[in-house]
């Protein structure tokens, strides 16, 4: 039997953790044999999109060609995954409408954290002025009203994210928990396992 098909949105501010969590959970479900595309935004600006401008029209169709391009994989059993900022409530909620089976991810961060990553560097372009429009510092970010699933990046760390994202998608039945298992079930705690010992009055254990 062909495989569910469908679309997990990663959308949140520059340096969020976006695309570490696409390639953690690309990697997680290609382990098990799913069909996965990562569309992640540097990438379809590169090009995709490379025609586009990062003004709000450049930046709505950016995020209507990336939703097209997911829908088609979606229908034919595939799963996409897509890690762009996508800043507009708006942009995200017609993709949902289009694509059908969409679970938005909100990659939830502080953006002085955020800030601080600067994993390209851009905050401090976008801080002296050297770039224009940049999201956070000179251009709009959208959280989503009602995402599927929010992990906090600045709280938790991206194995942790990841076993949410795939319980939640499990429990959404987009394929069976079992095939997940190794990767969502936590190994017992020892010192947990050591305390139950000397409760049960068992040194050796200890
Ligand atoms: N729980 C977490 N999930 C994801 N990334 C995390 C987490 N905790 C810390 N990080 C770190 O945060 C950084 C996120 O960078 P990443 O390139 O994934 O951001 P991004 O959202 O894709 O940014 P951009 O929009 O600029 O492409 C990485 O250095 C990553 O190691
Ligand atoms: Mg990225």
């Amino acid at each position: 039997m062909r495989q569910k098909g469908f679309t997990i949105w990663f959308t949140g501010l520059p340096s969020s953790g976006k695309s570490t969590l696409a390639r953690l959970v690309q990697q997680a479900l290609d382990e098990v044999g799913l069909d996965v595309v990562v569309l992640d935004g540097d990438e379809i600006r590169q090009r995709l999109s490379k025609d586009l401008g990062f003004s709000k029209e450049g930046r709505e169709e950016n995020i209507r060609r990336i939703a097209y391009v997911a829908k088609l994989l979606t229908k034919i059993g595939g799963i996409a995954i897509v890690a762009a900022i996508s800043p507009y409530r708006e942009s995200r909620e017609r993709a949902r409408m289009e694509i059908g089976d969409f679970v938005e991810v909100f990659v939830d961060c502080p953006l002085p954290v955020c800030m601080q990553r600067d994993v390209k560097g851009l905050y401090l372009k976008a801080n002296r002025g050297e770039i224009q429009n940049f999201t956070g510092i000179s251009d709009p970010y959208e959280p989503p009203a009602d995402p599927d699933i929010i992990v906090r990046t600045d709280q938790e760390s991206p194995e942790a994210s990841l076993k949410k994202i795939l319980a939640k998608l499990a429990e959404l039945r987009y394929f069976p928990r079992s095939l997940v298992k190794h990767l969502v079930n936590d190994k017992p705690d020892p010192v947990k396992v050591k305390k139950t010992g000397m409760m049960l009055g068992q040194p050796w254990s200890v």
